[in-house]
């Protein structure tokens, strides 16, 4: 299993740069959890009803993923600008993350999961960051699949961040003297040791990025539901993974040289 593992210390494929190697099944899934506060609304029931649904939503969601031999699943949880939401929603979502880090961690680790944090953690209370560290400590060797949470995250402050850590990381790019290249900055993005996301999933109708993952989703396959997150299961990952399977990754090639080079051009994710 490690050897087939995707996580690596080496610099992952640039999508812009190479054409990375295409699979049926997407080996990286990003997915933006919306639609918690509505299904509340719907049913006469407080917000934080909704995302402790959306709690066992993701329970679902990493399930699902782990059945279909996807390798890693990155969530964007709370993002630098949910922090303009009412004080009481914001800190029921601290807890929640709390809650849910020291309830599933467990579950996780059983499962050969890896957890992973990602965001500006300096913003988080030190309870949270101590639980966060925790848990990725006790499932840092596991290699099944790859769970991230994004918490306080933008992908903004993701690139910004990997430029500030390159500059100090290679002095020389401070004296300007040759242009700033991907390979400057890609090693230091918070996502650097996996593959960029194959297939993007947002829930809740909304058909936006939100500041999730700026640099990493440019060749990523998008997918919207109208399904709000805590209605997420298996069949709704499922009905995401077959459209992504329909979908011909040209990564600016054209259709033509694809056609052409069938078996020796990767293109199309082909039918399960
Ligand atoms: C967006 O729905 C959801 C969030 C901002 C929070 C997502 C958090 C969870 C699903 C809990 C996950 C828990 C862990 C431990 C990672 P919304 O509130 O914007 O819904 P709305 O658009 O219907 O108002």
């Amino acid at each position: 299993m490690a050897t087939t593992f995707i996580e690596s210390k080496e610099e992952q494929v640039s999508s812009s740069q190479l054409v990375p190697e295409i699979s049926n099944i997407p080996k990286h899934v990003a997915v933006i959890m919306d639609g918690n506060g509505r299904w509340a609304t719907q049913r006469h029931l407080p917000r934080m009803a909704g995302h402790e649904r959306g709690v066992a939503a993701l329970r679902r969601a990493v399930e699902a993923s782990v059945q279909l031999g996807i390798q890693a699943l990155t969530v964007f949880a709370f993002s630098s600008e949910n922090w303009r939401r009412p004080e009481d929603e914001v800190s029921f979502l601290m807890t929640l993350f709390l809650r849910a880090l020291k309830s599933e961690v467990k579950d996780l680790h059983k499962n050969q999961i890896k957890l992973r944090v990602i965001g500006d953690l300096s913003g988080l209370s030190t309870r949270l960051r101590k639980a966060v560290e925790e848990a990725e400590e006790k499932t840092a060797l596991n290699t099944r699949m790859v769970l991230t949470v994004a918490v306080n995250y933008g992908g903004r402050w993701d690139i910004l961040n990997a430029m500030n850590k390159a500059l100090v990381a290679s002095p020389h790019l401070r004296e300007l003297k040759a242009p700033v290249t991907e390979d400057d900055i890609r090693p230091h993005l918070s996502l650097a040791n996996l593959p960029e996301p194959d297939l993007f999933i947002r829930t809740g109708g909304e058909q936006r990025m939100s500041n999730f993952m700026l640099w990493q989703l440019a060749y990523t396959e998008l997918y919207f539901t109208d399904l709000l997150w805590p209605d997420f299961d298996y069949e709704c990952l499922e009905a995401a993974v077959h459209s992504y399977q329909m979908r011909e990754r040209r990564f600016g090639r054209t259709s033509g040289q694809l056609a052409m080079h069938a078996d020796s051009v990767p293109g199309h994710a082909g039918l399960v």
